[in-house]
């Protein structure tokens, strides 16, 4: 296929430019410069001529600064929801069919078991609301796209929880964490290879979960992943003493949603393989991690 990234710097994005070409595939992530998702006169250059056509655009850019979108809702309308719109109108008009990143955090966590697609929406913030109004212009814009929600993400190429607690760590810091919030850690080289899969056994359009097969707290995800580096690396610092704490005890400006797994019965359904185990996904992110 001939593919299309936005937001190929990003964490996810980056994961999956470089599966893309693992696979073969011919891959055009062009820098925020050249398409901006809150230019639309910019993304003229997707059905047109300059850049040839594509087969499949995946939109793996976003406003993701989750407390940041509370003061900064016009942006994040800007990236999250108009963008999308924009974008699924020029994919459509160059006949490219979209995806689609989007979140857990459309969710409001009064559920106990893991959400389906169809269950639903109630963001609890201006990110969520925005992703989930995002969904819907990317659905709306073009006839062929798929919605793909994923949680708790963490990759080599960007910041994320489980490296902020490593290297809390190894700052000698002590470490609290909520340990009543429950969700699935996704690793992004797994989604990346999901998300090709999903693309290539090209399914009805409309809205899909992917994210990692196990449940885990922030705080069981904060003891996994130190330990993991620690092994990984051979480190020889001693492991921290983690205070597990309840979700009151560390105010945010937005709040999470308590319980946000989400279900990949779909994706199963559809004989997509499931990701790899947590402890697993772990290890390739902990050896994959520069640290600097
Ligand atoms: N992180 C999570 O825990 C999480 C959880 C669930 C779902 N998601 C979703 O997963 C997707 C990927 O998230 P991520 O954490 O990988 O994101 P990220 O690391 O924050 O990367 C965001 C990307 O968007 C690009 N970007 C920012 N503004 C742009 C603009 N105006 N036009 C074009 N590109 C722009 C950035 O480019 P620059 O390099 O130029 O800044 C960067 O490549 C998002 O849809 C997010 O909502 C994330």
């Amino acid at each position: 296929m001939r593919a299309l990234v936005v937001g190929g710097t990003g964490m996810l994005g980056s994961d999956v430019v470089a599966e893309l070409e693992r696979r073969g595939h011919e891959v055009f992530a062009p820098p925020r410069e050249e398409l901006d998702l809150t230019r639309p006169d910019l993304m003229a250059h997707i059905p047109g001529e300059t850049w040839g056509r594509f087969d499949w655009c995946f939109n793996c850019a976003a406003y993701t600064a989750v407390d940041k979108a509370e003061e900064d809702r016009d942006e994040a309308i800007r990236l999250n929801l108009l963008g999308p719109g924009y974008l699924a109108s020029a994919c459509s008009l160059g006949g490219v069919k979209l995806l689609h990143v989007s979140t857990d955090f459309v969710f409001d966590g009064d559920k106990s078991e893991p959400y389906e697609e169809d269950d639903p929406t109630h963001p609890l913030g201006v990110y969520g609301e925005t992703k989930r109004e995002g969904e819907r212009e990317a659905l709306a814009g073009n006839m062929n796209t798929l919605v793909v929600r994923t949680s708790w993400l963490y990759g080599p190429n960007g910041k994320s929880f489980p490296r902020t607690m490593i290297q809390a760590w190894l700052a000698g810091k002590n470490l609290r964490v909520v340990a009543d919030q429950r969700g699935s850690p996704t690793y992004t080289g797994d989604l990346a290879r999901t998300l090709l899969d999903l693309a290539e056994a090209n399914p009805m359009p409309g809205i899909y979960h992917a994210s990692g097969p196990e449940e885990s707290t922030w705080y069981e995800l904060a003891v996994k992943a130190i330990t993991t580096y620690r092994s990984v690396h051979l480190r020889a610092e001693d492991l921290p003493e983690i205070e597990p704490i309840a979700t009151e005890d560390w105010p945010t400006p937005t709040k999470r949603p308590m319980y946000s797994v989400l279900s990949n019965n779909k994706l199963t359904s559809l004989g997509i393989r499931p990701m790899r185990g947590l402890d697993e996904a772990l290890e390739e992110f902990c050896r994959r991690l520069r640290l600097d």
